[in-house]
């Protein structure tokens, strides 16, 4: 019998395995320029603390957590999403006591108990960032466009930016009223119904052809904003504008998490079907206190990077810096091999991709693993070559051969491979 990973595990293995850091590290890029630190929270955290932050009646609490109790009885969650763990981490640290806002992202795996399917997986990859300790709605803005500009960095071109508000504890309570009188109105089965009890803006989010088409005329929030709320909203939008950031209003855009208020948005990719998705965030001014802290008004985003993958591989993008082989060693007899492991090392410390062939491979089975390699150049060291000290250098493109002393090859390598 032979193993497989677990169902839904998003796993990533070479050449695949490039993009997938590529994006991660455009996303990374961006933050470090906007002067985002970095943070490396726990994989796990104690369930409570995603039960009180997401919200109990979310699908991601109720249905999706790997949750199980640990050699000492304590009930432990892994991470479904960043945000709670992140601000739990940010107050235990005391980093809200010094200069705000706090600016933080991270990466990693996070784990919801999910059907799987395209684009959707039980274990996948977020960036995330969150700016902490601030109302002022050019953070919001500010979030946005290090997205955006991540995204863009990678060569897409496709995705859309959805915006809403959801109001603040002034005026939600207001539009929930009136949302739920409206649904009470409507022809639903029993557990849509109970849902208009408990979270009746998840009902927006229906996407079953029979509901949707009963929600056309529901009130929707940005009708119901408190002067307050309409005013950070404007801001935002204005802002946008000034970063020439363009942007959907959508005002049925309802986030899974229960933490949301004011800004919220998603960013979007037209060829991924279903899981169009590709990140997501918003304002949670009031988690901190929900989970024990102090206010700590905050907002931050979270992009799912398995999903950029499959962005760029629809738009046709490949890595952009491909991480692959320039200089491929072929040796030929021991000692060689041994010549050849000093210059391959030599090589690297150049800051030259260099690889060789290992074992004994013969002349035709190593040249065929030069060539698979994707390298530029072999370097070739035989009997001959070696007891010269020089090196034979092949052109893989063209087939172009040079012979040199041992001690020039570096520089002329790395000369020709970096220079571009
Ligand atoms: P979220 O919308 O639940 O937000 O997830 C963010 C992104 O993760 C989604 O836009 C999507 O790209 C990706 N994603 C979600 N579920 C899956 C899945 N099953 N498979 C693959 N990708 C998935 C959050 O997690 C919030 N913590 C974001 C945030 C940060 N809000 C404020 N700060």
């Amino acid at each position: 019998m032979s193993f497989q990973a677990p169902k839904g595990v998003s796993e990533y293995v070479p050449p695949r395995s490039a993009l997938l850091l590529a994006v991660r590290d455009a996303f990374a890029e961006s933050a470090r320029r906007a002067a985002y630190g970095y943070v490396e929270p726990a994989v796990f955290e104690d369930t409570q603390l995603f039960v009180r932050g997401v919200g109990e009646s979310t699908d991601v609490v109720s249905k999706e957590m790997y949750t199980f109790d640990d050699r000492g009885g304590r009930s432990i969650t892994l991470r479904p999403e960043f945000t709670a763990g992140v601000l739990r981490g940010v107050l235990e640290h005391g980093l809200h006591r010094g200069q705000l806002p706090v600016k933080v992202w991270t990466a990693g795996p996070v784990f919801r108990y999910e059907n799987p399917q395209s684009g959707r997986f039980r274990q996948f990859y977020q960036f995330d960032l969150e700016a902490l300790g601030t109302e002022d709605p050019v953070v919001d803005a500010e979030t946005i466009a290090v997205g955006w500009d991540a995204y863009a960095a990678l060569g897409l071109t496709q995705v859309r930016l959805l915006l809403n508000s959801l109001g603040d504890k002034e005026c939600r309570p207001v539009y929930r009223a009136a949302l739920q009188d409206f649904l009470r109105g409507l022809d639903l089965d029993d557990e849509t119904r109970q849902r208009i009890e408990i979270n009746p803006l998840r009902v927006l989010d229906d996407r079953r052809p029979e509901v949707k088409a009963q929600l056309e005329h529901a009130p929707v929030m940005t009708d119901y904003l408190c002067p307050a709320c309409a005013a950070h909203h404007d801001r935002v939008r204005e802002l946008l504008k000034d970063l020439g950031i363009p942007w959907t209003d959508a005002p049925r855009l309802v986030r899974g998490l229960d933490y949301y208020n004011r800004t919220t948005y998603e960013f979007d990719h037209p060829l991924l079907g279903a899981q169009s998705g590709i990140g997501g965030g918003g304002r949670y001014d009031g988690l901190s206190e929900d989970i024990g802290g102090p206010p700590l008004p905050s907002i931050g985003f979270a992009s799912g990077l398995d999903r950029i993958v499959l962005a760029m591989e629809a738009e046709g993008i490949a890595a952009r810096e491909s991480s692959g082989t320039q200089v491929f060693g072929v040796p030929l007899g021991e000692a060689a091999r041994r010549t050849m492991l000093t210059l391959v090392t030599s090589l690297r410390r150049a800051g030259v991709v260099a690889d060789m062939v290992f074992g004994d491979r013969g002349m035709k089975g190593a040249m065929k693993a030069a060539d698979r390699s994707g390298a530029k150049y072999a370097v070739l060291i035989g009997d001959r070559e070696e007891a010269r000290q020089y090196v034979l250098i092949k052109d893989l493109g063209t087939g172009e051969q040079v012979e040199m002393p041992g001690a020039d090859a570096v520089a002329w390598l790395k000369e020709r491979v970096t220079a571009r």
